[in-house]
């Protein structure tokens, strides 16, 4: 057979398929996603995400010394507010004394290298289950931000390395940054989830939270899941405003965003790994139709070959420890 190019040649071993290889999943590109509740004593495990659990807050602490010990980099953390504290304008959120900026201080002032990233989002806390602030079935932008900005503040005080909108308000970058600057947090970085997409692959995190919306959906805010100039715009306003690190989310069904970011963005692209896909590998493991380790790594390798330079990831203390094995 005259053939002069051989692909096969550079997979014929393990070790020259080493040499090959153009990318790598690695400890250091991992962050934790964590939940946590008020009480004591308790993981309480969420159907819709087996191997998952809401911390309270002293197992929280422990759940973090461990993923500090396994070496990965950073959590962030997500709480579960009981109804009765909810509100319709998230008050609960920017409260100096509440469970999360609590938990915040707990954590860096016994982990204190772990870097601790925030969600500011008022849907944790908001009796409506939105956003931002509903009036007459609307979502208003600019009145959020106020709210926003104190939560920030809030989550800053209490140690918060980085602060990470997860809202998609319009401006919300650059106020928050102004806000945190005009605060004297220079050194606080922002995350922004810059192309978040309105998706149906939440469903677990707000059954974790109990935070799905009571009338609507998100798609006045959240993008379009057809849409991907509309995610270079969102990205051009971000680095405009302000954004350390921009992030796509969901992950897998939105590569093709992650892959543009790569080509697009000066600062470090990170993809969101959500709940949807982290139960999706779940189920279909438990059920004995996929390698559970196989298929989470090929899709850690996925996000990493459209170019993510981190990944948050509800498989991230697994992914660990089986990276440290070898
Ligand atoms: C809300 C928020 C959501 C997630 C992170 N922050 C859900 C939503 O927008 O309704 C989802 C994360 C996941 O599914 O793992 N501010």
């Amino acid at each position: 057979m005259d053939i002069i190019r051989r692909p096969r040649r550079n997979r014929k071993s393990e070790n020259i398929r080493r040499l090959v290889r153009e990318s790598n999943v690695r400890v250091d590109d991992l962050i934790m996603p964590l939940f946590v509740k008020e009480g004591n004593s308790i993981r309480e495990p969420i159907p819709s995400m087996p191997g998952i659990f809401r911390f309270s807050p002293d197992e929280l602490l422990k759940e973090c010394k461990e993923i500090y010990q396994l070496g990965i980099p950073a959590v962030v953390i997500f709480p579960a507010i009981p109804e009765e504290k909810k509100d319709p304008l998230a008050k609960e959120s920017y409260n100096p004394n509440g469970l999360y900026p609590t938990v915040l201080k707990m954590i860096k002032d016994h982990i204190p290298e772990l870097i601790v990233i925030t969600d500011v989002a008022m849907d944790p806390y908001n009796s409506d289950g939105h956003d931002g602030v509903v009036k007459n079935g609307e979502i208003l932008n600019d009145e959020t931000l106020e709210i926003l900005g104190k939560m920030a503040i809030t989550q800053a005080k209490a140690g918060a390395d980085i602060i990470a909108p997860s809202d998609m308000m319009d401006g919300r970058v650059g106020y928050l940054r102004k806000v945190l600057d005009s605060e004297g947090f220079i050194n606080v970085g922002i995350l922004s989830y810059t192309a978040k997409y309105a998706s149906s692959f939440y469903g677990p995190f707000r059954d974790a939270l109990d935070s799905a919306p009571r009338f609507g959906d998100k798609k006045t805010y959240q993008m379009d899941p057809a849409n991907i100039r509309e995610a270079l715009l969102e990205l051009e306003l971000d680095l405009e405003e302000g954004a350390d690190i921009v992030m796509v989310k969901p992950g897998l069904p939105y590569l093709d965003v992650v892959r543009e970011f790569f080509q697009h963005s000066p600062v470090p692209v990170a993809v969101y790994n959500v709940s949807g896909e982290y139960a999706m590998v779940k189920a279909a493991s438990l059920n004995g139709w996929l390698d559970y380790k196989k298929c989470v790594m090929e899709i850690m390798l996925s996000f990493k070959r459209a170019g993510a330079d981190m990944i948050l990831t509800y498989h991230a203390k697994e992914v660990a420890q089986w990276l440290n094995e070898v």
